[in-house]
């Protein structure tokens, strides 16, 4: 064979890649991401809602804090309530594993 490029050897790497990737996605069910989640509503959420703490400001909604703390929101009651409207906040998507990073984020603050 001539020097210069070899496409196998090049086709071999990106397989091998592909098969890192595919690793890195399928590792040990990694339940949610909480650093992830805190990232998340920092972005999105922010403008409404602190995460610790109490609010006292009518005009933005209750921290996360409070909110886990009430009456039955776990974290599968918050990730049913991530995929229905949330008035008065009318347009948001998140993606489904960002929803249940959300949801396992704004479930740890609860005090207990
Ligand atoms: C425009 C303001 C606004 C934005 C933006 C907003 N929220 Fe809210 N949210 C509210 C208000 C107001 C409430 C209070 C309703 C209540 O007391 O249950 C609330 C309540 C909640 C609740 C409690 C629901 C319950 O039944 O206890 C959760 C969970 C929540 N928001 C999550 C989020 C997440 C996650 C985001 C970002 C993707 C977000 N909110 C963005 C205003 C907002």
């Amino acid at each position: 064979m001539s020097g210069g490029k070899n496409p196998e050897t090049f086709t071999i790497a990106v397989a091998c890649m592909l098969l890192a990737a595919g690793c890195l996605a399928a590792t040990p069910v990694q339940a949610a991401d909480l650093e992830s989640g805190r990232r998340v509503v920092e972005k999105w959420c922010s403008q409404c809602h602190a995460q610790k703490g109490a609010e006292t400001n009518p005009d933005r909604g209750p921290t996360y804090e409070q909110i886990a703390s009430r009456e039955g929101r776990n974290e599968r009651y918050i990730r049913a309530f991530l995929d229905r409207d949330h008035f008065p906040m009318t347009t948001y998507r998140l993606f489904d594993h960002e929803k249940d990073d959300v949801a396992a984020f704004i479930a740890s603050l609860a005090r207990r």
